[in-house]
């Protein structure tokens, strides 16, 4: 979020044209460096966060709530990575743009839920330290 927020502020949002990958490939140049930090981080956080609802799923005493958060963090990132691409499609539309923000603060609070509940941090773990 913090890369991408540059990206906007920057004006670099259309510097890589094209998805997947940027024109120099696997391997980024000067000139799409920051585009293609953005896309890696994006790729990198899609694993772990489909790694983590496929984990959450096949434990077998994982808690139902971190199941319901993961799963959301799941369906957010995808259609995030999605977005991402739509948005350069369509050249930085304004309202893509604004749910690409919002879409990644859904996923930011599902993989922040998902964490506190992994740690047992709940409503009652607080209750009954207080
Ligand atoms: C986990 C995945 C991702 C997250 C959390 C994320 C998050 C963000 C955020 C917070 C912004 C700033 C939006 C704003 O300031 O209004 C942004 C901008 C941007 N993102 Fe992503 N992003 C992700 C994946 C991607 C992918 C895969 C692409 C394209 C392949 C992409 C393309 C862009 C572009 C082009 C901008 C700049 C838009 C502009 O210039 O206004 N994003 N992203």
């Amino acid at each position: 979020m913090f890369i991408g927020g540059y990206i906007s502020a920057a004006g670099l949002g259309l510097t890589c044209p094209d998805w997947p990958l940027c024109p120099s490939g696997i391997f980024p140049n000067e000139k799409y460096f920051i585009e293609w930090t953005h896309r890696l981080i994006a790729a990198i956080t899609g694993i772990l966060v489909v790694a983590i609802t496929i984990g959450s799923w096949i434990a077998k005493n994982s808690d139902r709530k971190i199941k319901v958060t993961s799963t959301l963090a799941a369906i957010f990132v995808v259609t995030q990575i999605t977005l991402g691409a739509i948005v350069i499609d369509l050249k930085l539309h304004a309202i893509l743009v604004a749910i690409h923000f919002g879409i990644g603060i859904l996923l930011f609070a599902m993989v922040l839920l998902t964490t506190l509940f992994a740690f047992r941090l709940d409503k009652n773990t607080f209750e009954t330290r207080v």
